[in-house]
């Protein structure tokens, strides 16, 4: 049977009702609004409730998602949940979410890709409804960091904020749209810039780790920059030319949202002029598995995209990982 065409059938969004400014984390931490807004471009983040799990923003995003569709969860065949900050290790997060939105009996597993997540799950999700083996599958990129965040590192706690974003996939009748293809890679070397290294097999939870406070995000940013502004522009640059396109045929570029100035210097390289660079980082930070969805959703919204687009998606984070995604919208 030959493959079948992917469609993003519908897109839903939810963040935690509570904005934290800089201003408000400038009263905690030795930094600045000044500062946060020059060195990332963020303004403000959503931070979760205390009683609030990632899989709670997920199923949020899962029930707008299929709202938007028309589709009952009865009708998924799989749910992927990406995500670096999971309810738990297991069961899976996307195993709450499926009974969250009483989508029971469809399979449910988390992807684990850091940042990059979400575009690995996008993948998987595809390759599942190409091939036929489902009709239906739910993509979710949640993350809720503000868990997972040293509160006294201002190098990494003024960075991020908490999200969930979901795809609805489903094979299309038309020819004219769907996924038309990935860039997905990863550089092992890097795999020590950017981790949460406790509380795994690897470096179990113990007085010593909680001690040393090894149970929080640690990252050499300097060095996740200098890779994020190169791999950005090389894997776009690839998901192109694989399929015969080029920077022109972009209607919108979907770029992970983790610093404007990567952002605008990938952008930049490109030669993808500003008014075709989606960005909401500055209302919402480094929401990790959460900033494409989140910004296609808005985008979508906004009138920003419309049916024939070429829309570059381009993720990047921990392992050192990055994928890229063309869509026909
Ligand atoms: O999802 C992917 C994950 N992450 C990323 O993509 C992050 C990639 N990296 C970055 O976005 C940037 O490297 C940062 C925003 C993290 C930092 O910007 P930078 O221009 O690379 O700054 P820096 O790390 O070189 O730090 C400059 C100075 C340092 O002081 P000294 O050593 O020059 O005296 C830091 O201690 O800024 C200081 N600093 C701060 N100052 C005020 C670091 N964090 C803060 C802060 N407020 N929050």
């Amino acid at each position: 049977m030959a493959p079948r065409i992917v469609k993003i059938a519908a897109v839903g969004t939810c963040v935690p009702e509570r904005i934290v400014t800089n201003d408000e984390l400038s009263l905690a931490l030795d930094t600045s609004d000044e500062w946060i807004r020059a060195r990332s471009g963020i303004r403000e983040r959503r931070i979760a409730a205390a009683d609030q799990a990632t899989s709670d923003l997920g199923a949020g995003a899962a029930v707008r998602a299929l709202s938007a569709a028309g589709v009952v969860p009865s009708q998924l065949d799989i749910i992927i949940v990406a995500s670096l900050s999971p309810d738990m290790i297991f069961p899976p997060t996307a195993s709450f979410i499926s009974g969250a939105i009483g989508a029971d009996g469809a399979a449910a597993f988390d992807l684990s890709a850091a940042c990059t997540g979400f575009v690995y799950a996008l993948s998987a999700g595809s390759a599942y409804v190409a091939s036929g083996q489902a009709d239906r599958v739910l993509v979710v990129g949640a993350d809720v960091v503000s868990k997972m965040l040293d509160w006294e590192d201002r190098s990494t706690a003024v960075l991020f904020g908490d999200g969930a974003g979901a795809v609805l996939l489903e094979h299309a009748v038309e020819d004219e749209e769907g996924i038309i293809g990935f860039d997905l890679g990863n550089d092992p070397g890097g795999a020590d810039l950017l981790s949460l290294p406790a509380g795994g097999s690897r470096l179990p939870a113990s007085s010593e780790t909680i001690a040393g406070r090894r149970h929080f995000i640690q990252m050499n940013g300097r060095e996740v920059y200098k890779f994020a502004a190169r791999i950005i522009v090389s894997s776009a640059r690839k998901v192109l030319a694989d399929h015969g396109l080029g920077i022109e045929d972009v209607d919108l570029f979907v770029p992970h949202q983790a610093n404007i100035r990567i952002i605008e210097s990938a952008a930049k390289k490109l030669g993808i002029p500003p008014e075709r660079v989606f960005t909401n980082l500055e209302r919402y930070g480094n929401t990790s598995c959460a900033s494409i969805p989140i910004c296609l959703d808005e985008a979508a919204s906004a009138g920003k995209l419309q049916h024939g687009d070429l829309v570059l998606m381009v993720g990047f984070g921990a392992g050192l990982s990055w994928g890229s995604c063309l869509v026909r919208w």
